[in-house]
């Protein structure tokens, strides 16, 4: 059951896409109290109650206990104490002793989730501008409350199934040749590999929709030639443009006014990677499709995919932040700095990034009205996602698109993935990379996954090949480097070879992962989920953080600890362990309810089946549209007979129905052995365990 209500006059944000009539009756649940034109939701905690949702953000699944800010926000640090991170996914679930319930809050703007942090037993949720719409969810389960949102949502976008595949990429790939060696290093070791992403480095003095001939001479034979390869590459595209006469989408965006702008009518200038920028004004729909329209040069050169970068929008500086920061500076000159002048002096340019200040100096054009940034900046990434999405589809109709963002709002996951940002190279970020993955199927983003090995800072091999062995089962597998830090492709590493086998498994597992994000995007389902949302009576369940549900019947709890060769896990029921080596290579190891410690050298990783399912295994493949699924092996640990069902069509129509795509896999058990048939398939059931 979801009920509406309306405060204050509501930015119409795109997260609804089946909207429901307002109630007027008083709000259920939550207490309102408003303050100024702030308005604070309040909701009593139990003592052991669990709060779920906030999409990409730092801490626990369960998010009780610290304060989380919607404010989409670049920062490379993404530590305990920082309260926002790119996305604002205002979503919250509860659940304890009086039910499940929860609350999405339709605000553009800035909000704070106070979830038991000020008072341990209070959950308070502020809008800070108290325009908003908030939709409460009842029900009877967690999953039913998801499911009922992101009905609400509208249909996840579905990536075509070679997005899937490995994609490596770092920021610092400058040359045609250097892509070249990269993907040559991989195919000589058969090393699986679908996609190379080209960040800022292949444009011209960073400009949007340009790339440096020089590096680049042949951009279109370049594509073609890789595409021989079966690779795909996937330019990056950032949200503000040069400003620079003489630049064919500066130039047109002024001419046709296409730019934000601040109160006295001139353009908005804050820099990023080109120096000084102007910012598309995104949420104008004609602003949308010019912008969308500016990809098509690089689609009709062959690229298939991109990723939308520094679309919070990221500002390294405004003019006016700058002039102000000298203002300061030049004061203090020549004076002997105490302690805190000398840190004024630092943070004046310090916060010169991201500024409050200049959120509040620009404005949009929403429904003819001009509305200052601050108040709708959480949209911003979604809508130039919508842009580009728009852009890609109007080139080819008839084709899905690849695309993921950093920067991202309910809405935005009806037209691509995301990528979780700019962690580091730190065993605790694989732990964050895991928790968000639940927390982003509840808000429907299904094609997601972090830089694999770290972004900032130096990765190690043994980090890198625990990360790998998470990233075998995030929709989104991408491994992404800074400029500066250790290079971290595969082949680099000692145990390249391990690291290898680790992708083979990934590729023979595409047919399964492709089949749930599949399922997951029609049903409004999660193919991600806490353990809390299977088991609510389980208070160990409940509380275990470091091990989520994958489909129906599998469980994945990664390695994410350095020098550790296996890890405490938590059995909520009877499971099957496939301790995996690689695809051909692994442990079938049936395992009772309870608390064990699983073993695992650094080459092997486990996957979870639960008691009573089977999983299907491909033979491995170099690239996504290699992989045969007509021939598939089953693992699973049964005692009577079941069925799976799995889906599978051409990967890239825009157009598909689930129901024309699933195969019944039904599998017997007699006398003592499995036997296993699917029309058209043929299946190896010989190594499913029984008993
Ligand atoms: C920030 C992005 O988050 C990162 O992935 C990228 O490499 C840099 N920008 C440079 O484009």
């Amino acid at each position: 059951m979801i009920r509406r209500y309306d405060f204050g006059q509501p930015i119409q944000t795109g997260a609804i896409a089946n909207p429901v009539p307002a109630c007027t009756d008083e709000m259920p649940r939550f207490t309102v109290t408003r303050s100024g034109e702030s308005i604070t939701y309040t909701v009593r905690l139990g003592e052991d109650d669990l709060i779920f949702g906030l999409g990409e953000n730092v801490r626990g699944i369960n998010k009780r206990g610290h304060i989380y800010r919607a404010w989409n926000s670049d920062d490379f640090s993404h530590t305990e104490n920082k309260s926002s991170l790119y996305a604002s996914h205002n979503l919250v679930l509860f659940s304890g002793a009086t039910g499940v319930f929860g609350a999405y809050f339709d605000d553009p703007g800035e909000v704070f989730f106070d979830l038991g942090y000020t008072s341990g037993d209070t959950a308070s949720i502020t809008s800070v501008n108290g325009n908003l719409t908030v939709y409460v969810l009842e029900g009877d389960t967690l999953i039913g409350l998801v499911k009922e949102f992101r009905h609400l949502i509208g249909q996840s976008y579905v990536p075509p199934k070679w997005g899937l595949g490995y994609i490596q990429s770092r920021w610092g790939y400058s040359s045609d040749e250097e892509l070249r060696k990269v993907v040559r290093e991989h195919r000589d070791r058969r090393i699986p590999l679908d996609m190379m992403s080209m960040d800022i480095d292949y444009m011209e003095a960073y400009k949007d929709f340009t790339w440096n001939h020089n590096n680049f001479p042949d951009l279109p034979g370049l594509i073609a030639e890789l595409k021989a390869d079966h690779i795909r590459v996937v330019p990056i595209i950032d949200a503000g443009i040069k400003e620079e006469v003489g630049d064919p989408a500066y130039d047109e965006g002024v001419e046709k006014d296409y730019f934000c702008k601040k109160a006295d009518g001139e353009l908005f200038v804050g820099a990023v990677w080109p120096g000084r920028a102007v910012f598309p004004d995104f949420l104008k729909e004609d602003v949308r499709k010019w912008f969308g329209g500016l990809y098509r040069p690089l689609l009709e050169a062959g690229v298939e995919a991109f990723w939308n970068d520094m679309n919070e929008p990221a500002l390294f500086y405004s003019t006016e932040g700058l002039e102000e920061a000298f203002r300061k500076a030049d004061a203090l000159r020549g004076q002997n700095l105490d302690i805190h002048t000398a840190f004024a002096l630092k943070d004046a340019f310090n916060n010169m990034a991201n500024s409050m200040d200049d959120y509040r100096r620009f404005y949009h054009e929403v429904d003819g009205k001009l509305v200052r940034h601050d108040k709708v900046h959480n949209l911003y990434g979604a809508m130039m996602t919508k842009a580009s999405a728009q852009g890609m589809k109007d080139f080819a109709p008839e084709k899905r698109h690849l695309l993921f963002s950093r920067a991202s709002f309910v809405g935005a996951h009806r037209d691509g993935g995301v990528w979780q940002g700019d962690n580091s190279s730190w065993w605790g970020h694989i732990l964050m990379n895991l928790k968000q993955m639940p927390s982003l199927n509840m808000v429907g983003f299904l094609y997601a996954g972090a830089d694999l090995g770290g972004f900032s800072c130096n990765t190690t091999e043994d980090l890198l090949q625990r990360w790998l062995q998470l990233g075998v089962f995030t929709p989104l597998m991408r491994n992404h480097s800074a400029d500066g830090t250790r290079v971290q492709e595969i082949y680099r590493f000692r145990n390249w070879e391990a690291m290898r086998d680790t992708l083979t498994v990934r590729y023979a597992l595409i047919p399964y992962l492709y089949s749930e994000v599949m399922k997951a995007a029609v049903k409004n389902d999660m193919m991600f989920r806490p353990l809390a949302f299977d088991y609510p009576r389980d208070d160990e369940a409940c509380r275990t953080e470091d091990q989520i549900l994958l489909g129906d019947g599998c469980m994945i709890a990664p390695v994410y600890e350095q020098n550790a060769r296996g890890r405490h896990v938590y059995l909520p029921e009877d499971m099957l362990l496939v301790r995996f080596r690689t695809w051909a290579d692994y442990d079938l190891v049936p395992m009772k309810k309870g608390h064990h410690w699983v073993k695992l050298a650094m080459n092997e990783f486990p996957l979870f089946i639960r008691r009573g399912h089977v999983i299907p295994l491909a033979r491995t493949a170099q690239y996504v549209e290699a992989i045969d699924a007509s021939q598939l092996t089953l693992l699973g640990w049964l005692d009577k007979g079941t069925a799976i069902t799995l889906y599978d069509d051409d990967g890239v129509s825009a157009q598909f129905d689930l129901n024309a795509g699933l195969t019944v896999i039904d599998v017997q058990v007699r006398d003592g052995k499995a036997a296993a048939k699917a029309e058209g398939r043929t299946v190896d059931a010989s190594r499913i365990v029984i008993g």
